[in-house]
C-alpha cells in the first residue's frame, strides 16, 4: 500500500518558486521509488501574498500548515517591497508562520562536501571536515519582544526593539540541542553575550541547568563575538552550536560560507513533538534568500531546498530511507561535478535549477532502497 503524507507548499518570492518546483520534482520521484505519495496544497506568503491580498500572511495559511504533516517554504522578500517605511513587509509572513506554528527550534546543518571545499572563500585545509549544526532559537528575543517601533519626527526620531526571554523558552530549545548532540558527537557550544546582556545571563544559567540532565554531553559557553571569530578560525571544533534568535541569524550566514555557498544550506524549524514523535511537524526552507538578482532565470541552486526536503522526509514523514537516498544522491551529483552557477561553474557549463534537480533524480536508487 502507498503511504500518504501531506505538505503545505509556500513558494514565496524571487527564486523561491523555482527552487520549490525543483525540489518537489525530486520529492515526487523519491515517492515513486519508495512507495509513498505526498498530497499538497499551495499557499501565498511574503511579497506575493502582499500583492494579492495586502497581507504577508493571509488568513487561513497558518491553519492550512497546521493541518498538514509539514510545510515547505521557498523564500520571501525582494526590492519591490523594501521601502523601510512600508507598513507591511514580506518578512512578516515568515515570522508569522514561525510564531503561529510555535516553531521555536531552527536547525541549520553545516557540512563541507569535499568536492565543494574549494569554493569556500576560506582556506580548504581550515574547513575540510567541518560538520556542525546551528540550533537557533526562533520565536523569541529581539525579533518578537514588545515594545517594538519608532516614534517622533526629525530631528527627534527614535526607535526601540526589545529583547526578552523566559526561562521556559530557553529550556525547550536547549533540550532540542542536547538531544541532537546525543545523536552526534555529544558536544554543545552555547553562545551568548552574558558580559553585557541580562537575557544572555539568564540564557547561560538555564542552559547550564538543562545541561545537568545530559551528563554525557560536554557543554561549553562562548561569547558571540568570540564565537564569530572561532567559526572562521577553526570551524571543526563545533558539533552543536546553540544560540538565541538574532545571534543565530548572523552566525548561520557566517557558517554558510564555510560550506562554500549559501545555495547548499538547508534548514528545519521544529516545535514540540506531537502524539507521534516519528512524525513531528516542521517548516523546511533553504537558508538562502529570494536572490532577486537571478530570479525568474532558472539559475538558482535547488540543492538547499532539496536537502531541506530530506529533513522533512526524516523528521515529519518518517521516511528515513528516502531521506538518506536524497542526501546521497545530492552528494553524488556534486561529486560527479554537477554545478550551478553559484558553485563556480562557467556560464556555458552551469546547470539550471531544473537540470540540477534532474541530476539528483537520476542518482536516486531505482525501485527503492532496502530498509536499514
Ligand atoms: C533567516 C532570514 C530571516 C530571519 C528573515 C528573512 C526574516 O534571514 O531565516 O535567516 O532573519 O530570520
Ligand atoms: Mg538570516
Amino acid at each position: 500500500m502507498t503511504r500518504s503524507h501531506t505538505l503545505a507548499v509556500l513558494p514565496g518570492d524571487g527564486v523561491g518558486p523555482e527552487v520549490v518546483a525543483a525540489a518537489l520534482h525530486v520529492l515526487d520521484e523519491t515517492g515513486a521509488r519508495f512507495g509513498f505519495e505526498v498530497r499538497r496544497g499551495e499557499h501565498l506568503v511574503g511579497g506575493a501574498a502582499i500583492d494579492a491580498t495586502g497581507s504577508a500572511l493571509p488568513d487561513g495559511v497558518v491553519d492550512a500548515c497546521r493541518r498538514a504533516d509539514a510545510a515547505l517554504l521557498g523564500a520571501v522578500g525582494g526590492p519591490k517591497w523594501d521601502d523601510p517605511r512600508a507598513a507591511v513587509r514580506p518578512e512578516q509572513g515568515l515570522l508569522g508562520l514561525r510564531k503561529g506554528l510555535n516553531l521555536y527550534a531552527n536547525l541549520r546543518p553545516v557540512r563541507v562536501m569535499e568536492a565543494l571545499a574549494q569554493f569556500s572563500t576560506l582556506r580548504e585545509e581550515v574547513i575540510t571536515g567541518s560538520d556542525f549544526v546551528v540550533v537557533r532559537e526562533l520565536t523569541g528575543g529581539l525579533y518578537f519582544g514588545q515594545p517594538q517601533g519608532r516614534e517622533g519626527e526629525p530631528p527627534e526620531r527614535s526607535a526601540v526593539d526589545t529583547c526578552r526571554y523566559t526561562e521556559a523558552e530557553v529550556e525547550r530549545v536547549a533540550r532540542v540541542a542536547f538531544e541532537l548532540a546525543r545523536q552526534r558527537r555529544r558536544r554543545v557550544c552555547s553562545v551568548d553575550k552574558q558580559n553585557v546582556l541580562a537575557t544572555s545571563r539568564l540564557w547561560r544559567e538555564v542552559v547550564s541547568e538543562v545541561g545537568r540532565d545530559y551528563p554525557d554531553v560536554v557543554l561549553m559557553h562562548q561569547l558571540v563575538d568570540s564565537c564569530a571569530m572561532q567559526l572562521v578560525r577553526d570551524p571543526r571544533q563545533f558539533d552543536v552550536l546553540l544560540t538565541e534568535n538574532l545571534f543565530g541569524d548572523i552566525l548561520s550566514d557566517e557558517a554558510a560560507m564555510i560550506a562554500g555557498s549559501m545555495g547548499m544550506l538547508s534548514s528545519a524549524s521544529l516545535g514540540d513533538a506531537g502524539d507521534d514523535p516519528r512524525k513531528r511537524f516542521g517548516l523546511y526552507e533553504p537558508v538562502h534568500g529570494s536572490a532577486p538578482d537571478i530570479a525568474g532565470q532558472g539559475l538558482a541552486n535547488p540543492l538547499a531546498t532539496i536537502l531541506s526536503l530530506a529533513h522533512c522526509l526524516r523528521i515529519s514523514f518518517d521516511e528515513p530511507d528516502a531521506a538518506q537516498a536524497v542526501e546521497d544522491a545530492v552528494e553524488e551529483a556534486v561529486n560527479q561535478g554537477a554545478r550551478t552557477r553559484d558553485l563556480g561553474a562557467d556560464d556555458d557549463r552551469a546547470l539550471g535549477t531544473m537540470a540540477m534537480a534532474e541530476r539528483v533524480v537520476e542518482l536516486l536508487p531505482l525501485g527503492g532502497a532496502v530498509r536499514r
